[in-house]
């Protein structure tokens, strides 16, 4: 299909569920998004399905004629980002008939990674309230119209005199009314972070106290700059504290894994979320050319980590991993 009739008919998507523990596929469920390019990520709340889509535009042609890369084919257009809610099966707002919902915004923010998504008001509540959804957020505040990537310089990011624009927390606020909703968005934390994750016992749930991420810079002023993670931070949603360790110069810090600290004889038991898990990342020494796993402790961040655990090597820039409790691989 041609970017042209993608662009005016929206992309069809299906949306899976799987269980954890068997692998059996759940939910299946179709949808159609107003945008020819599917985002690099999506939330699910208790309710619904959230796709934040950026305002972006695919020149298929000149990449089908090979005379572009893909990143060469996609142009950010400077407009609002658009959103779509679509409610999960066998949720309350499927049960009350809810359909999926488009909400355009003239915000042109460009959204990255979500942390985290959660009802703080509950579809199907109390009478005549109006439910609420706040997304957790890492973005680009503002992006106008151009390439793609088009600050970055090069083959590789130069983040000299601020060319970089820097990525913030987020923290959208959508609210559902009868006919449509709201969208208000709030840059949470000002500093250059990345990468923002939650206990994955607290995702979807309103209960979500704290989020774990990289830490590049403060800027001067504030986030005015990106640089490379220096350092991990954690927020508190609730009293807006952060706290922050900076590793040592020439160190840097990659994405955090957030792995649940059983205190229960049930993991799932937590009913608070109090900072009880480790937090693991790679860092790479320069000096020492080699990488190393970092485990903190998720109550105790700006202590810094509690072990390292060194490799013989420099292990590559990566992203996005995950922990499974019970599952060993490769060790007898
Ligand atoms: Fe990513």
């Amino acid at each position: 299909m041609g970017g042209g009739l993608v662009a005016a008919q929206g992309l069809a998507i299906q949306i899976c569920e799987w269980d954890v523990a068997t692998g059996a596929l759940l939910e299946t469920t179709p949808a159609r998004l107003p945008s020819a390019i599917a985002p690099h990520d999506f939330v699910i709340t208790e309710n619904y399905y959230v796709f934040v889509l950026n305002g972006m535009e695919l020149k298929l042609a000149p990449y089908v004629l090979g005379l572009c890369g893909p990143v060469g084919a996609l142009l950010t257009t400077g407009e609002g980002v658009t959103l779509k809610l679509v409610p999960r099966p066998g949720s309350t707002a499927a049960k009350l008939g809810r359909k999926p919902l488009t909400v355009r915004t003239q915000d042109p923010y460009f959204a990255i990674h979500h942390a985290n998504g959660l009802e703080e008001l509950a579809v199907g509540g109390g009478a005549g309230e109006v439910p609420m959804i706040r997304l957790y957020t890492a973005a680009w505040p503002k992006v106008g119209a151009g390439p793609f990537l088009g600050d970055w310089g090069g083959a590789v990011p130069l983040y000299d005199d601020g060319k970089i624009a820097p990525t913030q927390l987020l923290q959208t606020t959508i609210r559902l009314f009868e006919e449509g909703a709201s969208v208000e968005r709030v840059v949470a934390v000002e500093a250059c972070i990345d990468h923002p994750h939650v206990d994955p016992r607290f995702e979807g749930d309103h209960r979500c106290r704290y989020l774990y991420m990289s830490y590049c810079n403060d800027g001067a002023p504030s986030g005015s700059s990106g640089s490379p993670p220096i350092g991990w931070m954690r927020w508190d949603r609730q009293t807006g504290e952060q706290l922050v360790w900076k590793a040592p110069p020439r160190t840097f810090c990659e994405e955090v894994v957030v792995i649940p600290r059983p205190t229960a004889a049930d993991e799932d038991a937590a009913v608070a979320d109090a900072a009880d898990c480790w937090i693991a990342g790679m860092m790479y020494d320069a000096d020492r050319d080699a990488s190393c796993l970092a485990i903190l402790n998720g109550d105790d961040i700006e202590a810094g980590p509690v072990c390292r655990l060194w490799l013989s090597s420099a292990v590559p820039h990566g992203l996005h991993g995950c922990f499974s409790p019970g599952a060993v691989f490769g060790l007898d």
